[in-house]
């Protein structure tokens, strides 16, 4: 009698197990129907691309499954069985495998663009973002550091975005190597110093545009990028001047460390071609052998943490005062910050062109101390995407920044909205091209 028990328990088991086979099979089929068969061949044929598929379907070329899938970018930080239930978990299982493959063997087709987004600076780093997303052409790879607490909002938030295809991201935690994780994370603004080790963790991005949460893109990030293509073969990294009036710099006239050039570099916009960081051997005033990147950090804090006020901005000026062949200085309107209106308009290059990239470093963007560049990350918070860029951004924009004229900013408003009219116009120009 135990025995028979034993049977059909057994029988059972089968049943269920061909039964859950079947089930499977079917769902397979349904997938590979109208329009779908095509896309699970391509993808086996040429996984690379697999990750582009359901963007793409988005441009209409090829939508394929798109009843059972979410057009959305999965980064290979969620975990296919964590996914919405009409997300197509095998297809993204395979997707997030194969990008990681991708990124190794593609390095630099597209921009990859980094952020470190710790407190409240959620809606500021998306503002950013959004700036990135609404003038750029090529595709974009957004590199997100951010707290633990903040990766939901921020997932939830990046996938409601209009991508068109042209736009990836990765959220990743806040990480320290872990022996010193205690000293650099109090250096500074929590998290700032995160930074410093982009080289050494983004170890399969050739090069990478590092910004500041409170940086708005006024043109396509695309030609900040090219000065990539301009660097020498000793330069390694571009930033901006810290100051254009040595008068009232403060690096020249505080500093107690060494900075480079004459009134200092600043982080807030930095480029960088990362391959040749970690090629290179660093000269230094702490060893009369040359460090690498990964070796020169800690000893240059330990060396400096007493005489250093801004953290890893100062670090960054003490490893290119030893190394000025290394950097390619690039203009202030592609950084352009308060402290170049404030005290009277100091930016030459910005009033015959225009504010390429916006920096409203201390806390501008968020309290009544400059109206215009306040006024700035407004018109851009409240665009939504689609809208006409003209009639929603560029004019209401207008109406606000001539409210400020009574600010030293106010006076050369023309300059917040000279370039981002040429960048609406060439936006549309390229659109009505049908590039
Ligand atoms: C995905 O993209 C296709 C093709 O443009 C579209 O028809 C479909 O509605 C989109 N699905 C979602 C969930 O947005
Ligand atoms: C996103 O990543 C996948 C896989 O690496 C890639 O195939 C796709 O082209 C990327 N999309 C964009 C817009 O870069
Ligand atoms: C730190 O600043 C003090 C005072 O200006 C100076 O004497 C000292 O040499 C500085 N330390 C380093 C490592 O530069
Ligand atoms: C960065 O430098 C490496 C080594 O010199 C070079 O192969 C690569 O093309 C550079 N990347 C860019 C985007 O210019
Ligand atoms: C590259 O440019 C920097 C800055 O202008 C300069 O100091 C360096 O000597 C140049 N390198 C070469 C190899 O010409
Ligand atoms: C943005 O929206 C707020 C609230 O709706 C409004 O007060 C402000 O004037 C707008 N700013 C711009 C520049 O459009």
């Amino acid at each position: 009698m135990r025995r028979l028990a034993r049977v059909a328990l057994l029988c059972l088991g089968c049943a269920v197990c061909s039964l859950l086979y079947g089930l499977s099979q079917l769902a397979l089929s349904l997938e590979q129907e109208p329009g779908g068969g095509g896309g699970r061949e391509r993808q086996a044929r040429e996984p690379a691309t697999a990750g582009a598929r359901r963007q793409a379907g988005s441009a209409g070329r090829d939508a394929a499954g798109s009843g059972r899938c979410k057009n959305l970018s999965v980064s290979f930080w969620n975990s296919y069985w964590m996914l919405p239930s009409d997300v197509c978990g095998m297809n993204c299982f395979w997707e997030a495998a194969f990008r990681y493959d991708y990124m190794k063997t593609h390095p630099s087709e597209k921009m990859h663009l980094a952020v470190v987004a710790c407190g409240e600076r959620l809606e500021e780093t998306v503002t950013m973002l959004r700036s990135a997303i609404i003038f750029s052409i090529k595709p974009l790879h957004f590199h997100i550091f951010a707290e633990d607490q903040l990766h939901e909002s921020f997932k939830d938030i990046l996938e409601e975005f209009p991508y068109e295809g042209r736009v990836n991201y990765t959220i990743y935690p806040i990480t320290f190597p872990s022996e010193s994780a205690a000293e650099w994370k109090k250096l500074f603004k929590p998290c700032a110093s995160q930074r410093l080790f982009l080289p050494l963790i983004l170890k399969n991005v050739d090069s990478l545009l590092y910004v500041d949460t409170d940086i708005l893109f006024l043109r396509p990030v695309d030609d900040i990028w090219s000065f990539l293509g301009k660097f020498n073969s000793t330069q390694i990294a571009a930033m901006a001047p810290e100051h254009e009036e040595p008068r009232i710099g403060w690096y020249n006239r505080f500093a107690r460390h060494p900075y480079y050039g004459v009134t200092g570099i600043n982080s807030g916009v930095m480029l960088m071609n990362m391959t040749r960081i970690r090629r290179k051997y660093f000269k230094n005033d702490m060893t009369p052998v040359r460090l690498q990147w990964g070796e020169i950090l800690m000893p240059l804090l330990k060396k400096y943490k007493l005489n250093i006020t801004w953290g890893d901005q100062d670090l960054l000026n003490i490893m290119f005062f030893h190394n000025p062949e290394s950097l390619y200085v690039f203009p202030c309107q592609w950084n352009y910050r308060p402290d170049h209106c404030i005290y009277g308009s100091n930016c030459k290059a910005a009033e015959e062109e225009g504010i390429f990239i916006l920096h409203g470093n201390r806390g501008v963007y968020h309290d009544d101390k400059q109206p215009t560049f306040r006024a700035v990350y407004e018109a851009i918070k409240n665009y939504s995407f689609g809208d006409d860029l003209v009639h929603s951004m560029l004019q209401p924009l207008e109406r606000e920044l001539r409210k400020t004229t009574h600010t030293y900013c106010g006076r050369v408003y023309k300059v917040f909205i000279k370039q981002l009219t040429k960048s609406i116009r060439d936006l549309y120009a390229r659109r009505s091209k049908g590039t």
